[in-house]
């Protein structure tokens, strides 16, 4: 039997894991919602792909303006089955500066908070849907480097597991899907230290089966889970020593 085709939207795919992952699901014949701010790359995209590709551009964290983007985007689609939220990064911030920590709670945290909802909503009104997220592996521990973004991307694996709890607890056809990165090289990959870094092509087909075999958690690669599992284990005393 062949791939249903279907509709999907992925927030934030102007670059990195979001672009590949675009590239793959069209390529596998399905209909894709483009979105980013950079509307020179989507319109770029849109022209290579004219039968694949619909686009929207907006901020994310415009909060007052996004859902009604997002809304207008999935009507034009004639509906949508799955939203992968792709749309998100961070920095390292040795000095503390609350300015880096605003942008990465608004971007990780608020916007992150208000998609959600908005497609676990959407979902249940259609009566079925797949929402998935890209966190971090970095959001098991608490990070010395970057203690804005591992805590953000905590907030996101939580929220998730809530959100899943939710649809089973509530008979709800809705899966939802943790996308769990160790390294992948993409812009947005700025650390110092890094190493098992999956190419975005790699990382982007492993997704595209988890999310086809709707997958609680996919970590990519797969040896990440490894760490997260062992990182999580990791006691106090030791942790804070690294
Ligand atoms: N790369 C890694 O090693 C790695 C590891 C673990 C987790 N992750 C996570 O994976 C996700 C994707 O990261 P990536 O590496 O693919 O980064 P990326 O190449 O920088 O891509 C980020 C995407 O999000 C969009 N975006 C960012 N801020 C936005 C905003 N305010 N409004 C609308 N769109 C916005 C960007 O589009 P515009 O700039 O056009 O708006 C871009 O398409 C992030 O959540 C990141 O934390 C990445």
């Amino acid at each position: 039997m062949g791939t249903v085709r279907k509709n999907i939207i992925i927030i934030g795919a102007t670059s990195g894991i979001g672009r590949a992952l675009a590239g793959v699901f069209a390529t596998e014949g399905h209909v894709v919602g483009i979105t980013g701010r950079r509307e020179a790359l989507l319109r770029e995209m849109v022209s290579e792909r004219p039968a694949s590709f619909h686009a929207a551009t907006f901020d994310v964290t415009d909060t007052a303006t996004s859902i009604t983007h997002l809304e207008t985007l999935a009507a034009a689609m004639g509906g949508v089955d799955t939203i992968v939220i792709s749309a998100g990064g961070g920095d390292t911030n040795v000095a503390l500066d609350f300015d880096i920590e605003q942008r990465m709670i608004d971007l990780n945290v608020q916007a992150f908070t208000q998609l959600s909802d908005w497609a676990f909503n959407y979902f249940k009104g259609r009566g079925r849907g797949h929402l998935a997220a890209i966190t971090s592996v970095a959001g098991m521990r608490g990070s010395r480097q970057a203690p804005g973004y591992s805590a953000s991307k905590a907030y996101q694996i939580n929220y998730l597991q809530g959100l899943r709890q939710k649809a089973c607890k509530e008979r709800m056809d809705i899966w939802v899907t943790d996308i769990c990165p160790g390294f992948v090289d993409t812009p947005m990959a700025k650390s110092p230290v890094r190493f098992w870094v999956a190419p975005v092509d790699k990382a982007a087909r492993q997704i595209y089966r988890g999310l086809q075999k709707r997958r609680g958690v996919v970590y990519v690669t797969r040896r990440w889970g490894f760490v997260a599992w062992l990182y999580r284990l990791l006691p106090g005393w030791l942790h804070k020593r690294l």
